[in-house]
């Protein structure tokens, strides 16, 4: 009988930490023969090892006492740049993972608890992108980027899978709304001639005014929704959705605006369109016009917020220009320095303490997708403003 497969005792090493004995009992026996392997049970004793002898990859628990995971990976993403983050969590802390992923501290996560083949499988990339580091630091950092993208890629993909379903709940209640909202006008007549107390009847007036397009607005915000999760879900299966891409730009305009209206109307004294009541459709559906013309308001309206005491705002404008709409978005705000302009675009590019960096980012892969072309220019100190154009559609 031959004995068991003596551990490993060379090559790229594999720090793992924990601070449950049981799991790292476990993660040597899995792992020592297949690569060299050492445990620690927290931080403190982590950077000691990771002081002493070149590690390759770094796998930590996120949550543990005395120093929590996320705070051992600041300190080895400072001190230990060249090591493979890669954090241990349990499926409900996704929130954490994001924010882990966001600020850099690792390039992958596994899902607690692991399965062993998918951890080797994740150990063996981990090692090769280490080995790669060695020969290039940029490659590297390439490689991590892509990773971080492919990270978030299959954390959309359960989110979009779980939204989906309270969006179509939420379309049916909004086709069941709009049926409603068709006794309104029978609600105005009984009212009339009703014995109604002032506050009532003020109370009805509003509910008579405001239902239908308040129905309207959440209908088209739900749809949109849909569209979206209908695209990511297409997108995740590696393929593009096949939509007759063609988008009315004024009512997407007005829309999108209605939609931030209602989120920035505080940090703004004005949010409005400037342009023609019509324009020819443009070569994009209206999905993803939306989304454009949301992201680039959203970060206008932050801008005008974030500048105190301002009475700003911001005014989206649309003109058609030879084959193609182009739309502006100017703001009020801030405006962004040189430094700062040449990296917004890049994923995960952010100043914002809550932002992602990947609203830009969006938007420039949309309008690209589309054939248009997408341009910010900015003085500091005075303001923001944000072009982009997207072709007329051949038949409009
Ligand atoms: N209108 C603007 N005025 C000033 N700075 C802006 C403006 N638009 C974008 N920026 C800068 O560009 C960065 C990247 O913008 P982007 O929309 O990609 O991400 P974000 O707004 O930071 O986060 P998210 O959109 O995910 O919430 C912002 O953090 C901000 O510094
Ligand atoms: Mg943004």
């Amino acid at each position: 009988m031959p004995g068991p497969t003596p551990p490993i005792d060379t090559g790229p090493l594999v720090l793992y930490v924990d601070d449950e004995r049981p799991n790292r009992v476990v993660f040597e026996a899995s792992f020592a023969s297949r690569f060299r392997v050492r445990t620690a049970a927290d931080g403190h004793e982590a950077l000691a090892i990771l002081a002493s002898e070149p590690v390759a990859v770094l796998l930590t628990d996120q949550r543990m006492p005395m120093m929590s995971g996320d705070d051992l990976l600041r300190r080895v993403k400072k001190d230990h740049p060249e090591v493979v983050r890669v954090v241990i969590t349990a499926y409900a802390d996704i929130e954490p993972i994001l924010a882990a992923i966001n600020e850099g501290l690792v390039a992958r996560y596994i899902v607690k608890p692991w399965v062993r083949d998918e951890l080797e499988q994740l150990l063996r990339w981990a090692i090769a992108a280490w080995q790669f580091s060695r020969d290039s630091a940029a490659l590297q950092h390439r490689l991590l980027e892509t990773e971080r993208l492919a990270t978030l890629g299959s954390i959309v993909g359960s989110v979009v899978h779980d939204l989906n379903q309270p969006v179509v709940s939420m379309l049916m209640n909004c086709d069941r709304l709009a049926y409603l909202a068709r006794a309104v006008p029978i609600v105005a007549r009984l009212a009339e001639g009703a014995a109604l107390s002032p506050r009532d009847r003020e109370h009805v007036g509003d509910l008579v005014a405001e239902l239908g397009e308040i129905v309207g607005e959440v209908t088209q915000s739900a749809n949109h929704m849909r569209g979206m999760t209908a695209d990511l879900h297409q997108f995740l299966r590696g393929g593009q959705r096949q939509h007759a891409a063609a988008a009315e730009p004024v009512p997407v305009i007005r829309h999108a605006i209605g939609v931030c209206q209602d989120v920035a109307v505080r940090a703004l004294s004005f949010l409005r369109y400037d342009g023609p009541d019509a324009l020819p459709a443009v070569r994009m559906s209206a999905t993803e016009l939306t989304q454009v013309l949301i992201n680039v308001v959203t970060n206008g309206a932050q801008a005008v917020g974030d500048r105190a005491g301002g009475d700003g705002g911001v005014v989206v404008s649309a003109t058609v220009d030879g084959g193609a709409v182009r739309f502006e978005v100017s703001d009020t705000g801030g405006g962004i320095a040189p430094e700062v302009l040449e990296r917004i675009g890049t994923p995960f590019f952010t100043t914002k303490r809550t932002g992602t960096g990947l609203g830009i980012a969006q938007c420039q892969r949309l309008v690209g997708k589309a054939g248009g072309a997408f341009r910010i220019a900015s003085e500091p100190g005075r303001g923001t403003t944000v072009t982009f154009t997207v072709p007329v559609r051949p038949d409009a």
